[in-house]
């Protein structure tokens, strides 16, 4: 169960985050941050990660972890930026590995990642340089970088921005089962409403610097909650396999 009470965050002078709550987020789930460019989502997950100084308090299974230093952290949490370094001389099986040993010395480390280089669909991309990808290519790399490590805790920052409709699906399909199986307690920022609906448990919006809406798609989303976070009219429906479509008529 990880816990979030009372962060604020800023740049400077500039206040990004105020008073952000979050209660309990249980381990085996998936939790979508949702918000307009520039709400501070990114700033909210760094947080989090221990990569930006905040106001608050964070509770990971019951223990403080606020005081914990990045790379305390790092051993439950496991970040994926939004976006990748570039310019990095690796294979994407190299960093997979690199990204394992970092955190771990399991013997198994070029099995475990090979693993998860066919469970992402990208087995083929293995001996490829990082750098030759395209942005969806690399994107799930990252990933693959992310999960082989098998963290607590996993926060995602926008994991199928650069994915075609096919490896959004495959993506956030593979995060769900990984989260269930593994017991993970995941964080995506995602600006696909209908991907979080389809595929998170429960929705948090920011606006404002605050927390607007928190609770399961069919609760938090709604056309006001729409206005107020995005500005934009829209309707919520529900498709002939029961799946939440948000539907925007207009920008405000
Ligand atoms: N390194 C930085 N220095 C100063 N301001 C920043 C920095 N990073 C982000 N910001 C500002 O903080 C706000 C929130 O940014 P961010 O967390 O990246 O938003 P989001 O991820 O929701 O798009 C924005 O106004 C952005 O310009
Ligand atoms: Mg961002």
């Amino acid at each position: 169960m990880l816990s979030v009470e009372k962060l604020s965050a800023g740049y400077g002078k500039k206040s990004v985050l105020t008073d952000i709550d979050i209660a309990g987020m249980p381990a085996g789930t998936i939790t979508a941050f949702l918000g307009q460019n520039g709400a501070g989502k990114s700033t909210l997950l760094r947080s989090l990660a221990g990569l930006h100084r905040a106001l608050g308090t964070l509770h990971l299974n019951g223990a403080d972890i606020t005081s914990h230093s990045p790379a305390q952290r790092a051993r439950a949490i496991t970040y994926m930026p939004q976006s990748l370094p570039q310019r990095v001389a690796l294979t994407v099986l190299e960093a997979t590995i690199g990204a394992l040993r970092a955190s771990s010395r399991d013997p198994d480390a070029v099995k475990r990642s090979l693993a998860v280089l066919e469970r992402l669909g990208i087995s083929n991309l293995a001996m490829a340089q990082l750098d030759s990808l395209s942005g969806g290519q690399r994107q799930l790399a990252s990933l693959a970088q992310a999960l082989v490590r098998k963290p607590r805790v996993l926060l995602l920052d926008e994991p199928t921005s650069a994915l075609d409709v096919a490896h959004q699906i495959r993506v956030m399909r593979t995060i769900r089962e990984i989260t269930e199986e593994q017991g993970i307690i995941a964080i995506a920022v995602l600006h696909d409403l209908g991907l979080a609906c389809r595929w998170c448990d429960r929705l948090v919006l920011l606006s404002g610097g605050r927390v607007v809406s928190d609770g399961e798609p069919d609760t938090a989303l709604t056309p006001d909650v729409l206005n107020q976070v995005y500005g934009v009219t829209g309707r919520i429906e529900r498709c002939s396999r029961g799946y939440i479509q948000v539907l925007i008529d207009e920008v405000a």
